[in-house]
C-alpha cells in the first residue's frame, strides 16, 4: 500500500485522489470537531466552503456551526470547538459545518474513492477503517492560512506508524510521510506540549481556545470515524 501526504490544502490537486483513501487532518480543529460532534450524536455533518452554502443548506432542525478566523459565524449555533458540541447541544440534530481549512478540504479530496477525517483523537480507529478500504491513501493536511501546520504532520506521522500495524500488505511512504513519521516518533511522548507550542496551537490559545487544544492533543480517545457518504458526514 503506498500512503501519499499532502502538506496543505493548497498542494491538493485533484487529480492525486482518483482510486485512493483520502484521509483529511486538520487536528486544530475541524477534524476533531468532527469526531466530536459524531460522538455526540449528531447522525450528520455537511461539510460545506462557504457561509452562504452553509445558510442555504441549514433545514428544520438543522444547527449551523464554523467558524471565520477561529470564531464562531454570527447567527451560527456553534462555533468550532469540540467541547460545543455536546448531546445537550446536538439533541440528535444534523449539524451543516463550515471552517476554513478543514472543510474546504474535504471538497478538495472529493475525487477519492473514500474519504474519512482523521484526528489525533481517533487516530487508531481511522487508520483501521482506512486499511480495511484496500486502496493507497493520501493524508491531506489541511494546514493553516493554506501553510503546513505541525500538528497535522503529526497526525500524519501517528497514521502512518497506525497503518503500518494495520496493512496487511507492505506500506510505502513518499519523503514527505518518511519525515512526518520522523516527527511523531521524535515528539509521541509530549504531543500536547508539542502542538501547544506550535503556531496554531499558540494563536487559538490567545484567543482563549486553550481547552480546545488541549482536547483536540489527546490520542486515540474515540473510536469514531467520520466518513463521507454522498453529501453527509457520517460515523462508519
Ligand atoms: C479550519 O478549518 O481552518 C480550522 O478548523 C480553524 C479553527 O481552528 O477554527
Amino acid at each position: 500500500m503506498q500512503i501519499e501526504v499532502i502538506s496543505s490544502v493548497n498542494e491538493a490537486r485533484a487529480d492525486r485522489f482518483t482510486h485512493r483513501t483520502a484521509i483529511v487532518i486538520d487536528v486544530l480543529r475541524a477534524s476533531s470537531t468532527m469526531v466530536a460532534a459524531l460522538e455526540a450524536g449528531a447522525p450528520g455533518i455537511f461539510p460545506v466552503e462557504t457561509v452562504l452554502e452553509a445558510r442555504a443548506l441549514q433545514r428544520p432542525g438543522h444547527l449551523l456551526a464554523g467558524e471565520r478566523f477561529c470564531r464562531k459565524i454570527p447567527g451560527f449555533d456553534l462555533g468550532n470547538s469540540p467541547d460545543d458540541f455536546t448531546p445537550d447541544n446536538l439533541r440528535n440534530r444534523h449539524v451543516v459545518l463550515t471552517t476554513t481549512n478543514g472543510t474546504r478540504a474535504v471538497h478538495k479530496a472529493m475525487r477519492a474513492d473514500n474519504i474519512l477525517a482523521g484526528a489525533l483523537t481517533n487516530a487508531s480507529a481511522c487508520a483501521r477503517a482506512a486499511a480495511e478500504l484496500r486502496r493507497d491513501i493520501v493524508l491531506l493536511c489541511a494546514g493553516n492560512h493554506d501553510d503546513f501546520a505541525l500538528e497535522d504532520g503529526l497526525c500524519a506521522g501517528l497514521l502512518i506508524e497506525h497503518l503500518q500495524n494495520y496493512c496487511s500488505s507492505a506500506v510505502e511512504t513518499d519523503d514527505f510521510g518518511t519525515a512526518m513519521l520522523g516527527l511523531y516518533k521524535n515528539s509521541s511522548n509530549r504531543v500536547a506540549d508539542t502542538i501547544a507550542g506550535a503556531s496554531t496551537g499558540k494563536r487559538l490559545t490567545k484567543m482563549g481556545f486553550g481547552r480546545d487544544v488541549q482536547r483536540c492533543s489527546q490520542v486515540d480517545i474515540s473510536s469514531v470515524v467520520p466518513r463521507l457518504q454522498g453529501d453527509m458526514i457520517v460515523n462508519v
